[in-house]
């Protein structure tokens, strides 16, 4: 439980966090259909895929699971935590259905991909089991299961990004949003399901991402965050083309930031062994393209990150640190970590505490490994360090993240950033909450002159570990 009580709260990991869309007037529809998603980001951008694909067929989205016609769950599988999270939401939904035995619940994402149609046997909690690669086939599959059949397709594609597929914004502030650029994860890193549960990597059309983003923009849109499992190994050939038409993720991050100056450019995840100079300085070189990079170190020890099949060495990622501070002097860099992994020894977790100190990270989502079925450190290793160890040097790496996060933000007393408004300011209408470049919240009062999406000035004058606060100037 402790990691994910103790994971900041950020888009990047928002388990156990729901949210039910509410996009269209749902009288305009006769069937509803409510939809909670757990996990990454790139959950919560297919869950705007399913809910394009959805409202074609003439569902409607409705906030009220009660009033649903359709219950979707879009799920993560990343810890043993967060499928916990999701069969005990698919057992408040299985009283919904004995209420209104016409509903149909269905599984979608990572967690139905692992566990297929063991979901339909075994658990009959579910009536329709839908992989991240198969929503296309979801109004088929709804129809099978209104006539009793069993639904499942969790078939993974080689090919499939949705390219063509205007996601449907949900819950959004109408200023941010997320653009998935490529699929899957060919990595193999030893502790993550995701390359089971995703699929082989590929990459979206670039024409096509830009096009979304320039839609975005047309909408009143002011942020765009491309989204990938490791963005800098997009790869896209066009159609037609060969390899010297290749877009790169370089490439792709100057087209996008090309658009218009005021659209803000976010990417994530970067991985130490592919993020390339190219990237940081076509960053340099476009004033909206954010200057925050998420690049996972998981551990500081060169012996756990060779059995994590991470490819790179400590030294290399110190090197990937120096070469950021270097081109981007003022990048914000942060990270995921995991405690207590396979093998483990209390000079391993020392190093991960100081290739802490070394990046000055702004920000970590941190973790306690969690062993995942079918993995490769599942099947390689035994799982042998105790819960008990594993939950302290965490702390000790929360502990760590929360004074670094504090020095760094304190240092940004007395400075000015251009801040993009996102809305109110949850404690108080009468501030505005923003971000700057790097991604760090920034709260102020409001002077009566803007709105949500304008860009302001901001003079800091006080900080918490995780807020900037400051005035318009
Ligand atoms: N146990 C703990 N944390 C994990 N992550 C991925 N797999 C596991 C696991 N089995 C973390 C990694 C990854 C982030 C998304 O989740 O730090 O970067
Ligand atoms: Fe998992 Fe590693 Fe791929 Fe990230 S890069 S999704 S941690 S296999």
């Amino acid at each position: 439980m402790l990691d994910l009580a103790t994971t900041k709260v950020h888009d990047e990991q928002r388990q156990g966090e729901s949210f039910a869309p509410f996009k269209e007037d749902p009288n305009a529809y006769n069937k509803l259909f409510y939809i909670e998603s757990y996990g990454c980001q790139m959950n919560f951008a297919d869950s705007e895929v399913v809910a394009a694909i959805l409202n074609k067929e003439g569902f409607g989205a409705t906030r009220k699971v009660e009033e649903a016609d359709l219950i979707f769950i879009n799920t993560c599988s990343i810890r043993e935590k967060a499928e916990q999270t999701v069969r005990k939401r698919l057992t408040d939904f299985k009283k919904l259905k004995t209420a209104r035995p016409g509903t149909l619940i269905g599984v979608l994402g990572c967690m139905a991909e692992r566990l297929k149609s063991k979901f339909l046997e075994e658990e009959k909690l579910v009536d329709i089991v839908v992989g991240p690669d198969a929503y296309r086939s979801l109004p088929r599959l709804v129809d099978e299961a209104n006539e009793g059949q069993k639904s499942v397709n969790v078939l993974l594609s080689r090919e499939e990004t949705y390219a063509d597929i205007a996601p449907v914004r949900l819950n959004s502030n109408g200023i941010s949003a997320f653009v998935s650029i490529m699929r899957g994860c060919n990595n193999m890193c030893s502790f993550c399901v995701v390359p089971f549960t995703r699929g082989r990597e590929r990459s979206r059309d670039a024409e096509s991402i830009v096009q979304e983003c320039r839609d975005l923009f047309e909408n009143g849109y002011k942020e765009v965050t491309l989204l990938g499992q490791n963005v800098d190994s997009y790869h896209y050939i066009p159609k037609d083309g060969n390899e010297s038409d290749a877009v790169s993720f370089a490439k792709l991050l100057e087209k996008v930031a090309l658009i218009a100056p005021e659209l803000r450019v976010r990417f994530s995840t970067s991985h130490p062994k592919d993020i390339t100079d190219e990237v940081l300085h076509t960053m340099a070189a476009y004033e909206n393209i954010c200057k925050c990079i998420h690049l996972p170190v998981q551990s500081g020890s060169t012996r756990i990150l060779q059995l994590m099949n991470r490819t790179y060495t400590r030294e290399w990622y110190i090197k990937k640190v120096d070469r950021i501070r270097e081109i981007l002097p003022d990048c914000s860099i942060t990270s995921d970590i995991i405690a207590g992994f396979c093998t483990e020894e209390e000079q391993d977790h020392q190093d991960t505490l100081s290739v802490m100190d070394y990046s000055r990270y702004d920000l970590s989502y941190m973790f306690f490994y969690s062993e995942r079925p079918g993995t490769l450190a599942q099947r390689r290793y035994k799982d042998d360090v105790p819960l008990e160890l594993k939950k302290q040097r965490l702390q000790e790496i929360i502990e760590k993240q929360n004074q670094l996060s504090l020095e760094n933000y304190k240092k940004d007393i007395g400075r000015t950033f251009k801040v993009l408004i996102d809305g109110d300011s949850k404690r108080s209408a009468a501030n505005w909450v923003g971000r700057n470049s790097q991604n760090k919240v920034v709260v102020f009062p409001k002077n009566g002159a803007h709105k949500k999406g304008d860009y302001v000035m901001v003079q800091i004058n006080d900080c918490t570990q995780a807020t900037l606060f400051g005035t318009i100037i």
